[in-house]
């Protein structure tokens, strides 16, 4: 904008009212249509680059996952889950009929750990959290393996008859060699651990487990959207296969399953067999890093100063502008900025000690109360202001402008979560043709004839074969079975006069696990992404209709927990 215009842009904010001022930063967040739809092609354009190869914009990191429970898994499973704010250490009793009990101890990491000079410090954390879990809740097993140790009897026999098999969340940026082996790419959100990157990270945990004696093996590595779609798939069977696990909490991400046929960059990897047609991996897309060159994505300057500020400048601005660790980092921006202006459009001033002049000291879950007080008087929103913000005296127009510019910046979170949310629907096919916008020029027309028909049968296919299917190296052949589901398939039927490819109540429903704190709390956050899903073309107001999201009950440690279970050895 050239200095004229911004001089012009200024003179004129200068005489609008507080809350018209509000407005106008709030029309700063605003997403357009036409920037959904645009992005939504984009995002199609970068999943599919990333089944080619590797080091593409959309990672789409394999995560040997080749099949999805069917909520028959039956059996006691621990999982350690590492998120960006919590850790979690889980013992999951899966019973057999898609539900399960969790027993359960919470820590919230310590802000130093995430950055702490060794991965040593963060992991030897975790080992003393799994360590006083299993005091707790598993003595006599810890002792008795403690008792081997000391008497110096351990041998491989005893190892693998011992160990406990234990599933591992780990929710960063990581590249999967098998269903145990990873390497730390780079961290996310607010960690920064130096010499971890580049390290498996099961061989981080377990390095920490041992030093400890606890009687456990790392046997699942798992991204926390793997997770989230695994226990959405065992706690929902039947009504239809899930497609995606996606988390709009601290960060975000989504994982969904391909056909391996499309995973062409696999197709190269030395003991790859052919899996045939029925065959499907499970993708993590790690699509906070869509849009690295930004294309398509809106930007602001809060977005641009929190960006330069942040532990890793220039990436995951999807992120960035999406999940609940930014958001209330760009209210602060926000606000700070507004503070500074000649006419500010509230009359806040902070203490010296206020939270404002610390970044990330501002949780998404401010924004949420002050978004959920519909009160005249704003009590609830004046209360919190004062409380968090440390001001003092805050008045009702003061709280109405800031409720106007939370609302704005989390809508914009979740009009463009449903870029990532259509554009892997439409990558799935599980619409039919479609025809996207992929920028002012181009078109690209998808098609999947027959899809339905196909993927309904295939994975119920795989479905049945889950437990033995999924293991420490990857074994495509083994996907194959014979056992297709004689009662799926008179779920069908198939009317080759229209040409339609289906037709079965179930089938119709397309299912996505979603997990996270934005998700479950932000209010209005489901209800602006179905908005956006239905200005999109290729979704429309029935494809909309179509998607059933819902939370996997504990998602991402279930799902470790279930996949370590069927990753266990014979
Ligand atoms: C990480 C992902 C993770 C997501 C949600 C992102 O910052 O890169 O691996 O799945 O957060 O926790």
């Amino acid at each position: 904008m050239s200095i004229a215009k911004l001089q012009s842009r200024a003179d004129s904010l200068e005489h609008l009212d507080p809350m018209d001022r509000a407005k106008a930063v709030a029309r700063e967040f605003h997403v357009s249509s036409e920037t959904i739809e645009t992005g939504t092609g984009h995002f199609v354009k970068q999943l599919s680059e990333g089944l080619l190869a590797d080091g593409t914009t959309l990672l789409q990191v394999p995560s040997y996952v080749t099949n999805l429970p069917n909520g028959t898994e039956k059996g006691v499973c621990l999982a350690i889950d590492l998120g960006g704010t919590n850790l979690r250490v889980c013992s999951v009793e899966l019973h057999g009929d898609s539900t399960h009990t969790l027993t359960q101890s919470k820590a919230a990491v310590p802000a130093a750990l995430m950055t702490a000079k060794t991965y040593r410090d963060l992991f030897g954390f975790i080992a003393r959290h799994t360590e006083a879990f299993m005091e707790e809740h598993m003595p006599g097993t810890l002792d008795s393996w403690r008792r081997i140790v000391k008497d110096g009897q351990v041998t491989d026999e005893l190892r693998r008859q011992r160990l406990h098999p234990l599933g591992f969340t780990f929710s960063f940026t990581f590249d999967q060699h098998a269903i145990d082996k990873g390497r730390l790419m780079y961290w996310t959100k607010a960690f920064n651990i130096d010499d971890a990157v580049g390290r498996d990270p099961c061989a981080m945990l377990q390095e920490a487990l041992d030093e400890l004696h606890l009687p456990l093996l790392v046997t699942a590595l798992v991204n926390d959207t793997v997770g989230t779609l695994a226990a959405r798939a065992y706690a929902s069977p039947g009504r239809s296969e899930t497609l995606l696990g996606a988390i709009f909490g601290t960060g975000t991400n989504g994982a969904y399953v391909e056909k391996m046929t499309n995973i062409k960059k696999l197709h190269s990897q030395p003991g790859f067999a052919d899996p045939g047609q029925a065959a499907f991996m499970v993708l993590n897309t790690e699509w906070g890093g869509f849009d690295k060159e930004l294309s398509v994505l809106p930007t602001t300057k809060y977005d641009e100063t929190l960006d330069r500020a942040s532990v890793n400048p220039r990436d995951q601005h999807y992120e960035k502008r999406i999940s609940g660790l930014y958001l209330g980092e760009l209210l602060r921006r926000v606000i700070l900025a507004e503070m500074q202006s000649p006419t500010p459009c509230f009359s806040l001033s902070a203490q010296s000690h206020s939270r404002l002049h610390i970044p990330y000291s501002i949780d998404s879950s401010f924004l949420s109360v002050i978004i959920g007080d519909q009160s005249p008087t704003l009590e609830r929103a004046r209360e919190e202001i004062s409380k968090v913000l440390s001001v003092r005296q805050v008045s009702v127009s003061d709280a109405a402008a800031l409720q106007v510019i939370a609302e704005a910046i989390g809508r914009r979170a979740a009009r463009l979560s449903a870029i990532a949310i259509a554009g892997v629907v439409v990558q799935s096919g599980r619409l039919g043709s479609t025809t996207l916008m992929m920028g002012a020029s181009q078109r690209m027309v998808l098609t999947r004839p027959s899809f339905l028909v196909r993927l309904w049968s295939d994975c119920r296919m795989a479905l049945g074969a889950f437990v033995s299917c999924v293991h420490h190296s990857f074994h495509p052949e083994r996907v194959k079975s014979d056992s297709v589901s004689q009662e799926a398939s008179s779920d069908l039927s198939y009317n080759s006069d229209k040409g339609k490819e289906y037709v079965s109540q179930e089938m119709d429903i397309i299912d996505i696990g979603v997990d996270g704190s934005l998700f479950e709390f932000f209010p209005g956050f489901e209800g602006h992404i179905r908005t956006a899903l239905r200005e999109i073309p290729a979704i429309g107001p029935l494809g909309e209709e179509r998607i059933q999201m819902g939370t996997a009950p504990d998602g991402s440690g279930v799902g470790a927990a279930l996949i370590a279970w069927a990753s266990r050895k014979p």
